[in-house]
């Protein structure tokens, strides 16, 4: 069933990036190097305000640094921090029928439909207007539109922010479980502040001071 997500591995590199946003003096990202070569569950954490949602906009793309070089050959989904900011469509299904990529059959995308929302906790939402989804809803409606969009890399900005207990961990081991599969490996770089969620992590880094630390095992992970 997880058939549609894309087998390449994405590469992302960062070297020596530095950004600030026009009017400021000071750089937000600062001479910041990273790489990710392979697939699993990355995780950054950092205090607010320290650039998390910059960083992501960076390498999908949105912004540009202002020294330094970025390389990606990755097919990049994006979850923003804000569902209101990304939702376009007045329901579920139409939101989630924009969001596949592909030429496919309506019995396959009323399986990937069916898939997809059921991976998000949102059975029977399909017809379900957009208006009328609680901000948690909204969140794992574009979740579930990252994972039906056939991308190999997904950036999560803050995903469960909105969500309860119930509905963070169900999120959390739906990634889990796509950066897992070996034989259509998918790459999830997650944003958080919860430091409880970083145990499902395969690798961890935070963002400070505009520089992103080095990749550490979650059991291991130390903060600055
Ligand atoms: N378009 C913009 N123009 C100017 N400043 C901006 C812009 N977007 C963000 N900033 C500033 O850049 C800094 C970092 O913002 P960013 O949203 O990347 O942080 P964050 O780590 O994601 O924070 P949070 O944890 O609150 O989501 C903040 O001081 C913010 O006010
Ligand atoms: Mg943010």
């Amino acid at each position: 069933m997880l058939d549609f997500l894309e087998s390449e591995i994405p590469h992302i590199h960062f070297k020596d990036v530095s950004f600030s946003y026009p009017g400021e003096k000071e750089n937000l990202i600062l001479k910041c190097n990273f790489s990710i070569k392979k697939t699993g569950f990355w995780m950054v954490v950092g205090n607010n305000g320290s650039g998390k949602s910059t960083l992501l906009k960076l390498i999908n793309g949105i912004i540009k640094p202002n020294n330094g070089i970025i390389k990606s050959k990755a097919n990049i989904g994006m979850v923003f921090q804000n569902p209101d900011h990304q939702i376009l469509m007045p329901n579920c299904r139409s939101e989630l029928l924009i969001n596949i990529n592909q030429n496919i059959s309506d019995y396959e995308i009323n399986k990937k439909i069916e898939y997809v929302l059921d991976q998000v906790g949102l059975n029977g939402f399909e017809r379900r207007p957009v208006h009328t989804l609680s901000g948690g809803q909204k969140q794992r409606l574009t979740i579930a539109c990252a994972l039906i969009s056939n991308r190999n890399f997904i950036l999560l900005d803050e995903p469960t922010a909105l969500l309860d207990q119930t509905s963070q961990l169900k999120v959390l081991k739906t990634i889990k479980n796509l950066t897992s599969d070996h034989k259509k490996p998918l790459s999830a770089l997650w944003i958080t502040h919860r430091y409880e969620e970083l145990i499902y992590a395969d690798s961890v880094a935070e963002l400070k001071n505009g520089f992103l630390s080095g990749w550490q095992q979650p059991s291991k992970f130390q903060y600055n």
